[in-house]
């Protein structure tokens, strides 16, 4: 929780007391770019490329930073004076004036101030998904339309994922790489993304029982192609946790004979699956309708984010993911992949046999693929 010194003392803006010309940019339509444009808007070596990039940037952001302050502005007033909300709207107001006043970039001198600043913006946001997370469940008891949360937090979290995939691509255009340009990995091994994930979310499982069941990867396991992999690298560990921890947790009694979770991989010319199976008991009719629900979770306390010894609480915080922040135990990993996997215009669906274990379905678009992918 962020007290009003707190915000005093960090010299924070107070969204009720100042003004923010963000009206006329409120009006304005987002220009949502497609990954095919991303990676192939060519490359000069004058640098011509990077000042074009950096101009749509500085059109784009205060368009999509005014639009998430109009969304904080339509909360109700009860949520919208919770001082972790109130931190958050106040970090938009702070990112709308430092985007929007920044001058015209026309040359590269000017262009790697803009870096620069965008660099800045990024690191200080780093922790929002957490702080919308603590804020929303300390407020959630005053609202009565659960849709109204849900349908914020999804609005909030998927276009901060478009306008922070954005910033990064233009960063990382700088950069001089084979198998890379800006965000999209040209070549990307979906097997071993999913390894480094498996060995991460295994050794956070060795670190906090002791143990972790070993997982089998099947299906198209040769499949490289063009991808972002930011947004696998919030899914995976989150989805991954949930079938280790199911695993261990219906096998208490067993703990050195559990069963394998099997991850089989499908890419075809429209867009790739990853299916996690556990046998980790399922998930019982009464709270199948609530998993994908915000804030909705089993984990015990001694897991929850605000014990920090808890290795599979702190997973996400323990990578210091650019996407989100340490949320196991805020019920915040499913649906949140949902939303993001909607974003890019694939799915998350869950089969669950009850008393058996879960298959988790996460369905992508290819981003060259045979019909229009997603526009971020
Ligand atoms: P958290 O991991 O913080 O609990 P999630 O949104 O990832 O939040 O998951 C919500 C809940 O859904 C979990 O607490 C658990 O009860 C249930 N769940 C998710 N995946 C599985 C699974 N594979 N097997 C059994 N239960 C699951
Ligand atoms: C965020 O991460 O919340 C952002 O919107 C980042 C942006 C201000 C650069």
């Amino acid at each position: 929780m962020i007290t009003a010194q707190q915000r005093k003392s960090r010299g924070q803006l107070c969204p009720f007391t100042t003004k923010v010309q963000s009206t006329s940019q409120q009006k304005k339509p987002s220009v949502r770019l497609t990954p095919a444009t991303l990676l192939y808007t060519g490359k000069s070596p004058d640098g011509n490329h990077l000042l074009r990039s950096a101009q749509y940037l500085h059109k784009e952001l205060p368009v999509r930073v005014a639009h998430r302050i109009a969304e904080f502005r339509g909360l109700p007033f009860i949520v919208g004076c919770n001082p972790t909300i109130l931190h958050v709207h106040e970090l938009y107001i702070r990112a709308f004036h430092l985007l929007s006043e920044f001058p015209s970039i026309r040359d590269m001198d000017t262009e790697r101030q803009y870096c620069k600043m965008v660099k800045t913006l990024l690191d200080d946001h780093k922790d929002v998904v957490t702080h919308l997370a603590e804020g929303f469940r300390e407020c959630r008891k005053h609202i009565t339309d659960e849709s109204l949360i849900h349908n914020f937090l999804d609005r909030i979290l998927t276009s901060r994922l478009g306008i922070r995939m954005l910033a990064e691509h233009h960063l990382f255009l700088h950069q001089d790489k084979n198998d890379s340009i800006g965000i999209i990995a040209t070549k990307m091994s979906l097997k071993k993304v999913i390894e480094k994930w498996v060995s991460f979310a295994r050794e956070q499982c060795e670190l906090r029982f002791g143990y972790a069941p070993s997982v089998k990867i099947n299906g198209h396991t040769g499949a490289t192609f063009p991808y972002i992999i930011q947004p696998l690298d919030y899914m995976l560990p989150e989805l991954l946790k949930n079938a280790m921890r199911a695993t261990i947790e219906s096998h208490l009694d067993t703990p050195m004979n559990l069963p394998d979770v099997v991850i089989t991989i499908a890419s075809n010319e429209v867009d790739f699956i990853i299916r996690i199976s556990d046998r980790g008991g399922g998930i019982p009719h009464s709270l199948l309708k609530k998993v994908f629900q915000y804030h909705f979770t089993t984990a015990n306390d001694d897991e929850s984010v605000s014990d920090n010894g808890g290795a599979l609480g702190t997973m996400i915080e323990a990578v210091n993911q650019p996407t989100a922040g340490p949320l196991c135990g805020f019920g915040f990993g499913l649906p949140v992949s949902k939303a993001y996997a909607e974003y890019l215009g694939g799915s998350i669906s869950l089969e669950t046999m009850q008393g058996i274990g879960t298959d988790v379905y996460l369905r992508l678009r290819h981003i060259d693929g045979k019909q229009e992918s997603f526009r971020i």
